[in-house]
């Protein structure tokens, strides 16, 4: 989590910073600050809260000239959200600045070690400690400062994204990345480093990726450098080309981005499936498939690994797998997988599903399933992630960037992307009838027109939002493929609007939380009329009858649920592996007008962060 930007070039650093940092607040928002070098000294301006509450500070307490500078959105890890833990932090000389996102893991023994040489300490945070170790070996070798971050990095345990800015050498940004992200951007006589290339992205469209235990010198008028960081060894600079463009990073007339991406999800869908799936001919076409498809057709099982919203949409694949391919499905959280001693063979295939490419836990499940020699395919959004080099193949999914906190365009893609896959393997190994398989070809084309009618729920969803917007707590039930939905329905309802909520498979009910129902307990049912649809009819009884407030997803034209619920809101019909990604929707739009009235910050929940770049 948090977000970095630097600048060193002939504009005036600090506006590029604070926009940059704007951009970077989905990857934390609990503090920010900023530090310039204006030719004379370093002005620093730091607060606890968003990047909009440093402008004012900075306003009051500097003067923002300068042409370099760094800058930092955080989301904390060490050391509360105030304003002595908010970065940029100095060593004791006042003279090394740097911006960090990541975890130092050692940092109490170097701590220790450098209190012993006479360094003290502000803050409660592992970055002021790496901070005063550059400035340690510096000073014990009379090192620049490049070298300097070199060997202090090559005692770290951790990881990191990093920004260096040394008074003594003022014409030279040093960054360095392991674990964290960091991208640099080149302009014509200026550089750009950040997070991601979103503060870059309206100055130029070159952009080099560092790749983990890399470490950069950029300073002007000289070429860069890139070198790795445990054996110095120089590295060619790839500049790549940016895909993305301004457009696709602001919020175009919506108020919030998370409207704007549910508003996306029929154009995105088509993006996912572009060139990929050829419904008039039969065929599905997907490189990373083709090029393995024995391997996926050998495996005994597939292991699905993620985290949040991607572990739900795991979830769905794992029934549409078993049901097309006939494979064995586990899904897993990442989190859990990594610790707990997995059996993983050969010949597993393990899909890690992730949007932003980051998520740690899932980098690190990766990394276990490979040294256990099975093969990773990952599920991406963001492309050039750290997931997407880290996997021996995968798919992108193609939803372009996606703000807002509270996943959504990404839920969709992904199952649009594992469907797709579960197609392919089912044609391949011929579990699926030919004219099964047309038939859902067919269907998953017309999946963006149905999304952009159930997108037409969004008054009802309001309407309904209103009359629940203080409901305590709320239950999420669904059935089959929907089972998967009524987690994600529970999960975007809780993050976005601070209520309680929780998912379950409707028949666990009488298992236990039949008993929370009364007169005050608001259950959405997801009950399109599919396979199952008598048996939620009679769940929806059951809760009838304990008083309980219905709130029905059902398809449109439904009678008998209409009957029974006192909200419906109807759905266009289409097959049931396909519905999660029609149902999905008003429960999206649900949550977003619940959190909106509730006047909540729908886009940067709190204590939450887009990308979890820590464990
Ligand atoms: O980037 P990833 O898909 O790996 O992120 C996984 C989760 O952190 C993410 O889905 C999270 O649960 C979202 N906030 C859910 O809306």
């Amino acid at each position: 989590m948090c977000g970095i930007v630097g600048y060193i070039g002939n504009r005036e650093a600090y506006p590029v910073i604070i926009k940059g940092l704007k951009r970077l607040e989905y990857r934390g928002y609990d503090s920010a600050g900023v530090v310039l070098y204006d030719g004379t000294g370093l002005k620093l301006a730091k607060t606890k809260g968003k990047v909009s509450d440093l402008e004012e500070k900075a306003a009051k307490e500097i003067s923002t000239g300068g042409s370099i500078g760094i800058g930092h959105t955080r989301w904390a890890t060490h050391g509360v959200p105030n304003d002595v833990n908010s970065h940029p932090h100095f060593s004791n000389s006042g003279n090394i600045a740097i911006v960090h996102n990541g975890i130092i893991e050692n940092y109490e023994p170097l701590k220790k070690e450098l209190k012993k040489r006479g360094y003290t300490f502000q803050s409660d945070t592992d970055t002021e400690v790496l901070a005063n170790l550059i400035e340690d070996v510096k000073k014990k070798d009379n090192l620049k400062i490049g070298k300097a971050v070199q060997v202090a990095l090559n005692q770290v345990v951790g990881a990191y994204a990093i920004a260096v800015f040394d008074k003594e050498k003022p014409d030279e940004i040093v960054c360095a990345r392991l674990g964290s992200p960091l991208a640099i951007g080149v302009g014509k006589d200026e550089f750009f480093v950040a997070s991601d290339a979103s503060p870059f992205i309206e100055y130029t469209s070159n952009a080099i990726y560092l790749e983990d235990e890399e470490m950069a010198i950029i300073s002007l008028g000289k070429p860069m450098k890139i070198r790795k960081i445990k054996d110095d060894s120089l590295v060619d600079p790839y500049i790549q080309e940016l895909q993305i463009n301004l457009e696709q990073i602001e919020k175009g007339g919506y108020d919030h981005f998370m409207l704007k991406e549910i508003y996306e999800q029929p154009n995105v869908i088509t993006d996912t499936y572009r060139g990929r799936l050829h419904a008039n001919e039969g065929l599905i076409k997907m490189a990373g498939i083709e090029d393995n498809l024995q391997k996926f057709l050998n495996a005994p099982r597939i292991l699905i690994i993620a985290c949040g919203t991607s572990w739900h949409a795991g979830l769905v694949a794992e029934y549409i797998f078993e049901e097309f391919a006939r494979i064995p499905v586990e899904v897993e959280y990442a989190s859990e997988f990594r610790y707990r001693n997995p059996i993983i063979n050969e010949n597993d295939v393990v899909i890690a599903i992730s949007q932003s490419g980051e998520t740690a836990d899932t980098l690190a499940a990766i990394k276990l399933a490979k040294e256990h020699g099975a093969f990773v395919f990952g599920v991406c959004n963001v492309v050039g992630s750290s997931i997407s080099r880290e996997t021996h193949a995968g798919a992108y999914t193609h939803a372009g960037p996606e703000i807002g906190v509270a996943s959504t365009k990404a839920f969709t893609t992904q199952i649009t992307v594992l469907t797709l896959i579960a197609l392919r393997l089912a044609q391949a190994k011929g579990t699926l009838s030919n004219s099964m398989f047309h038939r859902y070809l067919q269907e998953l084309e017309l999946i963006p027109e149905k999304v952009s009618e159930a997108l037409e729920t969004n008054d009802v969803a309001k309407a309904i939002a209103d009359i629940y917007k203080d409901a305590p707590n709320c239950l999420y039930l669904g059935r089959g493929y929907n089972f998967p939905v009524a987690l994600e329905g529970a999960l975007k309802l809780k993050e976005i609007s601070y209520i309680h909520a929780e998912g379950y498979p409707a028949a666990e009910m009488k298992h236990g939380p039949i008993a929370l129902i009364d007169e005050q307990m608001p259950v959405v049912i997801i009950a399109p009329r599919q396979e199952h649809y008598d048996k939620i009819v009679s769940n929806i009884q059951e809760i009838k009858s304990r008083s309980g407030k219905i709130i029905a997803i059902v398809t449109r034209g439904d009678v008998q649920v209409k009957e029974l619920a006192d909200h419906v809101i109807e759905i266009p019909e289409t097959t049931d592996a396909l519905s999660p990604l029609i149902t999905t929707i008003p429960l999206q739009l649900l949550s977003y007008h619940i959190a909106v009235m509730r006047g909540c910050n729908v886009d940067q929940p709190r204590n939450l962060a887009k990308s979890v770049t820590v464990e």
